[in-house]
């Protein structure tokens, strides 16, 4: 009787969590807790459910998709079922599926894009009304929104009624710098794409630089000789609707090597992706299989996040950046997770702390989600020992820390603790900063330790140790060399390299290109604005810079100890001003304006092509308008190659830029 009880109650608690986290979710974009950890909630349910289905309530979330209706749009009553998918998460459990829907059957297999559902009803071929998911039978009307996605076809090319159902989302580039506008206000673009539908103002909508993708369409007129998902797409594609790349039609046999080859281009895709869709091809079939009120069975998402894995904290101890930020790190009973074994999972704050109710000895679950390092997600057993509580001194240096603004991280504050130092050095160092072949994390640790070096300056000074460096345990004539002449090599690199490599806050690549574009090429210019009583204006005046990073810069100006290292720096050979891009007796950019997006694998960083055009003659902008010629772009270009399209620029790829370097004799 009592565990009756308890599992009534059970189901109850779950409906009801379920409930709100898709609230929060679907109404909201708010999700309070990550997507495995919900799935992993809905899994348990359904299945105290499937054993007790008499205790099941009426409206369980298992039986109907999350709803987003809100009340501030007109309702629109769907006209085919709005359905979700059933997930699998990992291989042996999607063999399952396909062996029992048919081994030899054709399917297809699509990326699960992560943005927000939409349903776009076309009338004799133009469109008229773009509904949300909302319950799945009734949805927000959304249309004005929707139609300023530039890629979406408002009339088709035939005159068709259809109803398409796609996905709306942003690219990883295009959120990034979106969001750096805003101040980093928005999690992440799932979020801000789904709350950009639900926008109450279309003009502020077509600010934000949404992306669609089609998966799928209803004909209201019968199939006309139209069987399989194949054909749909096939006909999507003709009225010139963008489809996702790389949807691939296969038998049942070769789906799961397949799913391999997916998993490992996923990190290199442009958007965000929460896993595959796997969907059997022919229509007929479909149809004989049918669907739950929930989801098809002909279908299946395949999730690349791997659920939790339950582990304990045996420890806690911290890591302390280069700006003094304290992260309280779990030391876990090592435990297999998704390939790796995680020894080490983040609490990130004690924000974080309190609300799981963590503590050395807890029973935890961990997660460990694509590049994102682990991070402990929900307490199963609490510790004996309570909930741990942050030291009120960095437990390095002793310093008494304390919260920046309204920050929900702890600083240690001495610029001089040894963490921050040693943490300072390496950023520096590091691959995408001043590039300094041989210095890593160990050999600085090494050097340190020694004493060698406690800033950036003495690195500088280094090559006056050889002699104590060439005897160390390790290194030897040739490594020794290899460094030194990484550091002498870095003096070559500019302002546009110095500034950010300084890992000072707020000011990184981006924000140093801003200044230098407005004029502001060196240290001592920055030195001589922030002195000027209207520097502030001046700063607010620059594009692309917010309150909190002329707040920085003018702090950094005035700051004695960075005036010092930068000084120094200058006195030991380091550049803290902007190379003249020497131009070339070749001009054949002339007259034209660049522009350069993405990433390219002959230019790294793109600053490289950018500089061999300015060299040429060319000019360089940062942002598409009616007066740029040429837009140069790679993988992961974002609205600035719509724009562009828009504008009717010239487009040009990497491989026929270097045909056009080929041609003009400019070599790189
Ligand atoms: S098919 C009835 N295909 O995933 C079949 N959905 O978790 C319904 N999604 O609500 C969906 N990419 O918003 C399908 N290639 C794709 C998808 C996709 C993303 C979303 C969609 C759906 C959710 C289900």
């Amino acid at each position: 009787m009592e565990t009756e009880d308890k599992i009534k109650k059970r189901i109850k608690s779950l409906t009801k969590e379920i409930n709100s986290h898709n609230d929060r979710y679907y109404k909201y974009n708010t999700p309070s807790i990550p997507d495995i950890e919900y799935d992993a909630l809905f899994a348990e349910l359904k299945s105290l459910e499937e054993k007790y289905p008499v205790w099941a309530a009426k409206n369980s979330p298992t039986k109907s998709i999350g709803s987003d209706l809100t009340n501030q749009f007109t309702k629109f009553k769907h006209q085919v079922p709005v359905l979700s998918l059933e997930n699998t998460y990992n291989t042996s459990e999607l063999e399952e599926w396909i062996t029992k829907t048919g081994m030899d059957l054709e399917y297809s297999l699509e990326w699960k894009i992560d943005g927000a559902s939409i349903l776009l009803y076309y009338t004799e071929g133009k469109l008229t009304t773009c509904v949300t998911r909302g319950t799945g039978g009734i949805g927000d009307v959304v249309t004005e929104n929707v139609k300023t996605i530039q890629s979406l076809p408002q009339v088709l090319k035939s005159d068709l009624t259809v109803t398409v159902r796609g996905e709306i989302f942003m690219n990883f580039s295009d959120f990034e710098e979106f969001n750096e506008e805003y101040g980093g206000k928005f999690a992440n673009p799932r979020n801000l794409s789904a709350g950009s539908i639900k926008h109450k103002d279309p003009n502020e909508v077509a600010k934000r630089p949404l992306r669609i993708y089609v998966y799928d369409a209803y004909f209201g007129n019968g199939r006309k000789g139209i069987h399989t998902h194949e054909d749909i797409l096939g006909i999507l594609k003709k009225e010139g609707f963008p489809l996702a790349p790389d949807t691939e039609i296969l038998t049942g046999l070769n789906l799961v090597s397949k799913i391999d080859s997916f998993k490992k281009k996923k990190d290199k895709m442009p958007f965000p992706i929460d896993g595959l869709v796997i969907k059997l091809n022919s229509l007929e079939k479909r149809e004989s299989l049918g669907e739950t009120s929930h989801s098809p069975r002909w279908a299946r998402a395949f999730k690349f996040d791997a659920l939790m894995m339950e582990t304990e904290i045996e420890a806690i101890d911290y890591a302390i950046g280069r700006t003094g930020k304290i992260t309280p790190r779990a030391r876990v009973t090592p435990t297999l997770l998704a390939g790796t074994t995680v020894t080490y999972a983040t609490l990130h704050n004690q924000d974080y702390i309190d609300q799981l109710g963590a503590g050395i000895g807890a029973k935890v679950l961990i997660s460990k989600r694509g590049e994102i390092i682990p991070a402990v997600e929900k307490v199963i057993q609490a510790s004996k020992m309570g909930v741990f509580k942050l030291p009120s001194k960095c437990p390095v240096c002793n310093t008494k820390l304390v919260k920046v603004d309204d920050s929900v991280d702890f600083f240690c504050t001495n610029r001089y603790c040894p963490e921050r130092e040693k943490n300072t050095l390496i950023f520096f160092c590091s691959k995408k900063q001043m590039n300094i072949e041989g210095l890593g994390e160990k050999q600085i640790e090494l050097f340190y330790n020694n004493k060698w070096i406690h800033n950036i300056a003495d690195l500088y000074r280094l090559h006056k140790r050889r002699k104590e460096l060439e005897t160390l345990d390790g290194f030897g004539e040739k490594s020794v060399k290899i460094i030194l002449e990484g550091i002498e090599k870095s003096k070559e690199k500019d302002f546009r390299f110095t500034l950010p490599s300084l890992g000072l806050n707020e000011i990184g690549p981006k924000v140093t290109e801003v200044l230098i574009e407005a004029g502001i090429d060196s240290w001592e210019k920055l030195l001589l604005l922030s002195k000027k009583a209207t520097a502030e204006e001046e700063l607010e005046s620059i594009h692309g810079i917010g309150p909190r990073t002329i707040k920085a810069l003018l702090e950094n100006a005035k700051d004695k100890e960075t005036n010092k290292l930068i000084k120094d720096l200058i006195s030991l050979g380091v550049k803290f001003t902007t190379d003249e891009v020497e131009k070339s007796e070749l001009q054949p950019f002339i007259g034209q304006s660049w522009c350069v997006t993405g990433s390219f694998e002959n230019f790294q960083p793109r600053d490289k092509a950018m500089d061999l055009i300015t060299k040429h003659g060319g000019r360089k902008v940062s942002s598409v308008s009616s007066k740029t010629t040429h837009l140069l772009y790679g993988p992961g270009a974002g609205s600035k190659l719509d724009k562009a399209i828009e504008l009717g620029v010239l487009t040009v790829t990497e491989e026929e830029f270097l045909k056009l370097l080929k041609k003009e004799k400019i070599p790189f």
